[in-house]
């Protein structure tokens, strides 16, 4: 669960790093934002490349910046994009946000018209492969 402001502050975060996308390939802009157990937020847009295979998704660049601050313990994640109805994180990105879950992570779906879908992690990756498999 989060609350309100915490849901806004997240919106808020993947609207101004989504205008940092650098997309001009599939011309398909998006923006992460997340929220730890602690309180605190990242964001990420996608990278695109000309070499196409080195891409790299908004989600996976918003994990990477709160790993490299010290953050591991992810509770929330809002993706960003025009699609309608909201796309939620492709498998890949389930995969790399599953190495962060604490098992009460909740994935935020928006778009562009003010859409938002609202899923438990653990409904979107189910049996999920991560570090407690090992
Ligand atoms: N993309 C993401 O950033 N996240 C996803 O989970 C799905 C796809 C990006 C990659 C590429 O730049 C564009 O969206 C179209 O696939
Ligand atoms: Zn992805």
């Amino acid at each position: 669960m989060i609350t309100g402001k915490e849901k806004s502050e997240l919106l808020r975060l993947a609207g101004l790093v989504r205008r940092h996308a650098h997309a001009p390939y599939t011309n398909y802009r998006v923006g992460a934002s997340l929220l730890t157990s602690g309180g605190k937020y990242f964001s990420g847009c996608n990278v695109e490349n000309a070499a196409l295979t080195t891409t790299s998704h908004a989600e996976m660049n918003a994990i990477a910046t709160a790993v490299a601050a010290g953050e591991k313990s992810l509770k929330a994640l809002l993706v960003l994009t025009e699609t309608d109805p909201p796309a939620f994180p492709c498998a890949i990105c389930r995969q790399s946000l599953a190495e962060f879950d604490r098992g009460e992570m909740l994935i935020l779906a928006a778009n562009t018209r003010g859409e938002i879908r609202e899923t438990r992690f653990a409904d979107l990756y189910p049996e999920m492969f991560g570090p407690h498999k090992l």
